[in-house]
This record gives C-alpha cells, sequence and structure tokens, in this order.
C-alpha cells in the first residue's frame, strides 16, 4: 500500500492540528461568548458515510458538547470512478430522524468536490426543520463548482485531484491510510 503513494499532500500531524483548531471554531460559534457551561443545547452531528468516518472519530474527540451521531449514507463513485455519478442517498445506512426540529445540525463530509454530496444532504435536512444547519468538510478541492459552494467550515483547500487517505477511498481502499496522499497515476483507472 506504502509503494502506490504518488506524493503525501497533508501529514497525519497537520491533520491533527488542523481538526482541533476547526472543532474549536465549531464550539465557539454554536456555544458563544458565555461558554459552554451555559450552553444547554445538544448538537446533532451527521457525519456522509463512509468518507468521513476517520475526521468525525477524530473531530468529535475535541468538541466539549453534548451531541449525538445521525447517519446519512451517500454513494456518487461507484467502483473505480474518479468523477462523481451523481449523488443518491442509501437508505439501508441511513438513520435520519424525520423531524429535526429544535436540533443543530453539522454535515460533516470528507471532501467536497462537484458538491452534489451536500446539496442532496442539505436539501434533505432542511426539510427536517432544524434549528440551525451547518456544513463542515476535511478538504476541499480547487476547482470552481467547490470553491462556489458555500461551506460554514473547511480544513483544508487542495488542488484538483483525486486524492485518498484519512477516510478517502479509491474503489472502497487506502481509506485506512494515515495521511492524505496521491495515488501513482497507473493505478487509477
Ligand atoms: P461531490 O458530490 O462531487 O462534492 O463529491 C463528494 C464525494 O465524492 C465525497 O464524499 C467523496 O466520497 C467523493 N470524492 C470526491 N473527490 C474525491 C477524491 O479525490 N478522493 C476520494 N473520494 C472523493
Ligand atoms: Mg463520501
Amino acid at each position: 500500500m506504502q509503494s502506490d503513494i504518488a506524493q503525501i499532500l497533508i501529514d497525519r500531524t497537520t491533520i491533527a492540528q488542523r481538526v482541533e483548531q476547526i472543532a474549536k471554531q465549531i464550539t465557539t460559534d454554536l456555544v458563544g461568548p458565555e461558554g459552554h457551561e451555559n450552553f444547554r443545547e445538544e448538537l446533532t452531528l451527521v457525519p456522509i458515510l463512509t468518507g468521513s468516518i476517520i475526521f468525525v472519530a477524530d473531530l468529535i474527540r475535541h468538541l466539549p458538547l453534548r451531541l449525538r451521531i445521525r447517519l446519512i449514507s451517500v454513494t456518487s463513485y461507484p467502483g473505480t470512478a474518479t468523477t462523481s455519478k451523481g449523488a443518491t442517498i442509501e437508505q439501508s445506512l441511513t438513520n435520519l430522524p424525520t423531524d429535526l426540529s429544535g436540533a443543530h445540525v453539522l454535515v460533516l463530509d470528507d471532501i467536497l468536490d462537484s458538491g452534489q454530496t451536500l446539496r442532496l444532504v442539505c436539501d434533505t435536512l432542511q426539510k427536517r426543520n432544524p434549528a440551525s444547519l451547518r456544513t463542515c468538510v476535511l478538504l476541499r478541492k480547487d476547482r470552481p463548482e467547490a470553491q462556489a459552494f458555500p461551506v460554514d467550515y473547511a480544513c483544508f483547500d487542495i488542488p484538483d485531484a483525486f486524492v485518498v487517505g484519512y477516510g478517502l477511498d479509491y474503489d472502497g481502499y487506502y481509506r485506512n491510510l494515515p495521511e492524505i496522499v496521491t495515488l501513482r497515476p497507473e493505478l487509477i483507472r
């Protein structure tokens, strides 16, 4: 697996530092200047499966808030595709409540590319009437569709290249690489 890597784009230390920093920002924005001792509400995290799992696992341990996790699964890159084939919700892996009234929802995804996935998820959640809806992505690609899509938090801006690691896959593999990397071009069909 290590020999498949072309380049390390973001190393594990940099990821860890930035995830902690974003978690602090999310907390401050939600809780306000009075601090979390006086914050009585709760956060509903909605990770988009499967790519966000590592990011979410690291992020939530820096969120000193009362929170719950609800899952949504979206597929857009079947098999070895490296461009989106249109996003659809996979109901069997989704456990969203039908009513989100009063909930402060934070959607988490691994990467913002065409924006189709986040648009679908945000439209779906908005219909369930949340008290607030924010979005956070680990990576945002340097392409017009991604840059134009409004997100509340983006940890890193990266070049418009296909990347894997830290949860991101190619054909289901490489999610366990601890860094964000590009693959040797001959491995990608
Ligand atoms: P979008 O719907 O085009 O914005 O794509 C978002 C989804 O596509 C992400 O949740 C990822 O699962 C996947 N994706 C987009 N770019 C990459 C990449 O470079 N590597 C791995 N997965 C990607
Ligand atoms: Mg994904």
